[in-house]
């Protein structure tokens, strides 16, 4: 066994120290020490991206990044979007488009979303289904879920024109 390696980083806003042994992946430190269970494991080798979350922007598959990797970022799971009580226009639009079914896959769909619309806020509906490409869903089909990231797509661009918009 390897000694464990004290690992300082912001999760959702709050920062956290974790004591890991180095082979800790990043998902596991996320689910079993934070217990920050909506984060998904599928594969666990970095196929299916139900384990995605973000550092520091970018979408990540915290199945291939070890936790000490994650060392002084800024992280965001799932559960950053929003509660089943106040949903982010994200999750909204999932509902709104019955983009889920068992919703395994979801977690991981979301974040992935989420990076897209925080990196490309106008990204087409073709960009949509290229970056969800790394992501598998067994049981809902692409359709509702490319027209829910859409549909929040358009929300939030019409939220940051705002009421006064000439373009509206
Ligand atoms: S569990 Fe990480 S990509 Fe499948
Ligand atoms: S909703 Fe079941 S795997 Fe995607």
């Amino acid at each position: 066994m390897t000694n464990p390696t004290r690992v300082n980083f912001t999760v959702n806003g709050v920062p956290s120290k974790v004591l890991v042994e180095p082979r800790r992946t990043l998902a596991d430190c996320l689910r079993h020490d934070l217990n920050l269970t909506g984060t998904h494991v599928g594969c666990e080798h970095g196929v299916c991206g139900a384990c995605t979350v973000i550092v520091d922007g970018d979408a990540v598959r915290s199945c291939l990044m070890l936790a000490v990797q994650a060392e002084g970022g800024n992280l965001a799971t799932v559960e950053s979007l929003g509660s089943a009580e106040s949903m982010s226009v994200l999750q909204q639009a999932f509902q709104d488009n019955h983009a889920l079914q068992c919703g395994f896959c979801t977690p991981g769909i979301l974040m992935t979303a989420h990076a897209l619309l925080g990196r490309e806020p106008r990204a087409s509906d073709e960009r949509i289904t290229e970056v969800l490409s790394g992501n598998i869903c067994r049981c809902t089909g692409y359709i509702p879920i490319v027209k829910a990231i859409a549909q929040a797509r358009n929300i939030l661009a019409d939220a940051s024109r705002g009421p006064h918009s000439e373009d509206v």
